[in-house]
């Protein structure tokens, strides 16, 4: 067993690239399994700071092969500008492996998110228009495009010209819009395709005998519990199963492999995009949060939402994904309030829930049950020892443990890899004042060290 999972435990932008990019120091492979790149996560090293949407955040470190599984939606244009960014950036891209079973991101996609979005109106998701639901939506249908399509110029463009017939009538008659060319689609999409075919494998397989072998290997999830197609707070989701279900349907590997399952939660809530969100704190507390917390989309640039931390979801997300610990972010954030609330249960017409209600009229109308405990107001950034947090912040750690069930083993107290309280001193990683690819000219690929 030597499979480790790191998710979202709220609606995303909970610090996942940070802390997969922690723990990847002692990994041998870290991937990707649901999600496109709508996905944003951040990783700070030093003055560095890198912004990946496709790319496991492994990819880092010159030991480790990054893999996007076939749970992913790719977007060949944009996973190929990302690996130019990189490499601009003196980050090797050649240990990229990519599922011949992940479904591409076609341009019509991209148009229908954004018409989806028009259609709907005042009753809009929010969504980051990168045409992920209706990349998904194809996948389902069975007119999707796959990876491996693209290696046969004959096979990729019968099944564009399949996907078109539907899609260009929905387009006219629907819509008023214009269609699209097979032609210009079938040039543009093969012109990836040349780049992409050496980084192209079976990668379940490849997984499966790493796993055999012993090699650790961490799950990336993207985005959140809370943005579950099926457990997330429908319809105001994302069109994948970032939860732990879609470790193994988006990447072929077998639940007995996973020894670890780490779910990252901020230690408020924010969310970008509509829907339901009952510890919202439309205020002068959620401006503070956002602003002391940088809270902009990493993908979108839109201000996220921002609410004190809700004990009933964050029980849910370790209910649905069987979380053995949490990693706990952002505390840093809580430092400038004079008091700290946290939600435990929800009122609704009188009667308090403590489980996260499945009848969506209830989410959306509760009234959070606070638990108010004092603030610590120190600076807490330079932390890095359990012991000499406040008293007050391990009240608060030690209330976020006793309502989600889940030990805190990692606690984030700013963007930086120092930034860290490690609970437990055996997955500390060993290299922690400078990220190695730093000095990736310094890397030894015999002894497997600097
Ligand atoms: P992800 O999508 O879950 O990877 O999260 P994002 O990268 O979208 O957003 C998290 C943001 O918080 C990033 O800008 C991180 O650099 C930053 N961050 C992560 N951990 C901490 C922390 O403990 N404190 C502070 N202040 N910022 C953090
Ligand atoms: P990371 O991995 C936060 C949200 C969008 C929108 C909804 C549907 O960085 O945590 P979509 O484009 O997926 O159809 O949009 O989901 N969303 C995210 N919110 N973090 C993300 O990813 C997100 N990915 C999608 O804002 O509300
Ligand atoms: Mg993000």
């Amino acid at each position: 067993m030597a499979g480790t999972v790191i998710l979202g435990a709220q609606w995303g932008d909970e610090g996942k690239g940070k802390i997969t990019d922690l723990l990847a120091d002692r990994m041998d492979y870290v991937v990707r399994y649901a999600g496109g790149n709508n996905a944003g996560h951040t990783v700070v090293c030093g003055a560095d700071e890198f912004k990946l949407h496709l790319i496991p955040s492994g990819i880092l470190y010159p030991h480790i092969i990054s893999v996007i599984g076939n749970g992913v939606v790719v977007n060949p244009k944009v996973l190929l500008e990302e690996m130019d960014n990189l490499n601009s950036r003196g980050i090797s891209t050649e240990n990229l492996k990519i599922s011949l079973n992940a479904h591409l991101v076609m341009p019509y996609h991209l148009a229908f998110d954004r018409l989806g979005e028009l259609s709907l109106g005042k009753a809009k998701l929010g969504t980051t228009h990168r045409g992920i639901g209706p990349a998904y939506a194809d996948k389902a249908d069975r007119l999707g495009l796959r990876v491996q399509d693209l290696l046969d110029e004959k096979i990729f463009r019968t099944k564009v010209e399949t996907a078109l017939k539907r899609k260009n009538a929905i387009l006219a008659k629907a819509f008023g819009q214009p269609g699209f060319d097979v032609d210009q689609i079938v040039e543009e999409y093969l012109g990836y395709a040349d780049r992409l075919e050496p980084h192209i494998a079976d990668t379940t397989l490849m997984l499966n005998n790493a796993l055999e072998e012993g090699k650790e290997v961490l799950f990336e999830g993207a985005q959140g519990t809370l943005l579950d197609l099926d457990h997330g707070t429908y319809p105001f989701v994302t069109s994948s199963s970032p939860t732990i279900g879609g470790v193994f349907t988006g990447t072929g590997v077998s639940p007995k492999h996973i020894k670890k399952i780490v779910g990252v939660a901020k230690a408020y809530v924010t969310r970008v995009g509509y829907g339901p969100f009952p510890t919202e704190q439309e205020n002068e507390i959620g401006e503070l949060m956002g602003k002391k917390g940088v809270e902009f989309g990493t993908t979108t640039g839109r201000k996220r939402r921002c609410g004190w931390l809700d004990g009933v979801l964050l029980r849910y997300a370790a209910r649905i994904n069987g979380l053995t610990s949490l990693a706990l972010t952002k505390l840093d954030v809580l430092s400038e309030f004079e008091t700290i609330k946290i939600c435990v249960g929800y009122n609704f017409q009188g009667k308090i829930y403590y489980e996260f209600p499945a009848h969506q009229s209830i989410f959306h109308k509760c009234v959070p049950e606070y638990v108010e405990i004092p603030g610590w107001r120190s600076d807490i950034t330079e932390v890095t020892k359990k012991e000499n947090l406040p008293k007050e912040a391990l009240k608060y750690i030690d209330l976020i443990e006793q309502i989600s069930g889940v030990p805190v083993e990692i606690i984030s107290v700013g963007p930086k890899r120092t930034q860290t309280v490690w609970v437990s001193e055996e997955i500390k990683p060993a290299q922690i004042e400078n990220g190695p690819y730093l000095h990736f000219e310094d890397y030894d690929p015999f002894s497997g060290g600097y």
